[in-house]
């Protein structure tokens, strides 16, 4: 009797998981949609990718993840600064993009909040929605969770919420603790730094990337941030900046420091190795960063509008010319795991070209 039960729960359960999700066409459009009210995403979408330059993973995608995370760690667990994922730094970006932490980030404030009032979106839904997007973009990237309908931001986040690169890591877990992230999730939050350039540290030298592939969301920045370093990419170097490994490469001082720090080097080691893991951290964290001062229930599941990533085939490396000798392991629990060389000659690290091809 048990036997007979089971088996017709087994056999609903394969009906159901074989039936496809009924989908509903979305008007004027060629793409359909599991949920209606996501169908308008869809033409965000289209043109989010026209300023993506049809998905290039360069530096507007780059920099739509990195104003996903200064919107939104505006918030404080114990109130009294931002509202977190609401948008308020396009909003009030006459005010929050002077701060010296949101240098650089109006040049894409200003053509999120151009296709946000095209379209009719917040600013916050915007934000998140472009950050998923960048991600998606990336070879190698994590399809993030997007949830729509955050309401226009109330409130303005003060200065001083956004870590930065010159602070001790004591004062950035705390900023981050205080947003409600751990110290882990700070360092799944980081993998954002292997699409990622600076061209505000030393603006000599714009576009000058954290690793050796800004174009691809693989897990070099966690290895090469622990090579030992002898470059300086500009003249000098600046504030929030310490020497790099390979020429053309850029390393922040909170990067070097949080990955040897005995309370995040062996997570930052962790992710060397493994970019299933580090996907799977960042995309559990950038959920949680995404819906930050915002009331869950009161949004709507249109992840099924982010595009499916395109994969990264080259397995982690130690770029040409290095030796598993030149880590500096910092984790003390557990070895450095052993990597492939790049074959070749030493490589310089090419910038990341200017998002509308000037050089300023
Ligand atoms: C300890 C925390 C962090 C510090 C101190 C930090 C600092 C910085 C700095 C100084 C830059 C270069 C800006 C410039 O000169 O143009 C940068 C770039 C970037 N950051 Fe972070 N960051 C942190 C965490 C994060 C997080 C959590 C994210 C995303 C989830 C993120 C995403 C990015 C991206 C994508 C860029 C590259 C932007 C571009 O190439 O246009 N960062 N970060």
């Amino acid at each position: 009797m048990v036997f007979k039960s089971l088996a017709v729960l087994v056999a609903i359960a394969s009906v159901v998981l074989a039936t496809p999700m009924r989908r509903t066409a979305c008007p004027n459009s060629k793409h359909t949609a599991v949920n209606a009210a996501c169908c308008s995403w869809f033409d965000v979408l289209d043109d989010m990718q026209d300023l993506f330059d049809d998905g290039d993973c360069g530096e507007d995608a780059h920099s739509s993840l990195r104003i996903a995370f200064h919107d939104a760690i505006g918030f404080s667990t114990k109130g009294g600064k931002g509202g977190g994922a609401d948008g308020s730094i396009i909003a009030n970006g006459d005010l929050e993009l002077q701060f010296a932490a949101n240098n650089g980030i109006d040049d894409i404030a200003t053509p999120l909040k151009a296709l946000a009032d095209k379209h009719g979106k917040t600013y916050g839904d915007i934000i998140q929605f472009g950050a998923a997007v960048a991600v998606a973009d990336c070879p190698g990237g994590a399809r993030l969770q997007f949830l729509a309908g955050r309401p226009n931001a109330t409130l303005m986040t003060p200065d001083g919420t956004v870590p930065d690169p010159f602070d001790t890591v004591d004062a950035i877990l705390d900023r981050m603790a205080d947003a409600g992230f751990s110290s882990d999730e700070l360092i799944a939050l980081l993998s954002s730094h292997t699409i990622a350039a600076a061209d505000k540290i030393d603006v000599t030298i714009p576009g000058t990337p954290f690793d050796s592939t800004p174009g691809t969301f693989d897990t070099q920045v966690f290895i090469e941030v622990l090579l030992n370093a002898i470059h300086i990419p500009g003249a000098g170097l600046m504030e929030g900046e310490v020497k790099a490994p390979l020429v053309g490469e850029m390393r922040l001082q909170s990067d070097f420091e949080l990955s040897r720090d005995s309370r995040t080097a062996c997570t930052w080691q962790s992710f060397a190795n493994n970019p299933n893991l580090m996907r799977q951290k960042f995309s559990a964290a950038m959920a949680k960063l995404a819906v930050l001062g915002q009331n869950v229930k009161n949004l709507i599941d249109c992840s099924e509008v982010i595009p499916i990533p395109k994969a990264n085939n080259v397995p982690p490396f130690l770029p040409a010319g290095k030796h598993q000798s030149d880590i500096a392991a910092s984790c003390k629990a557990t070895p450095f795991p052993s990597l492939p060389v790049q074959p070749g000659p030493q490589q310089t690290v090419a910038p990341v070209p200017p998002a509308d091809g000037s050089d300023s």
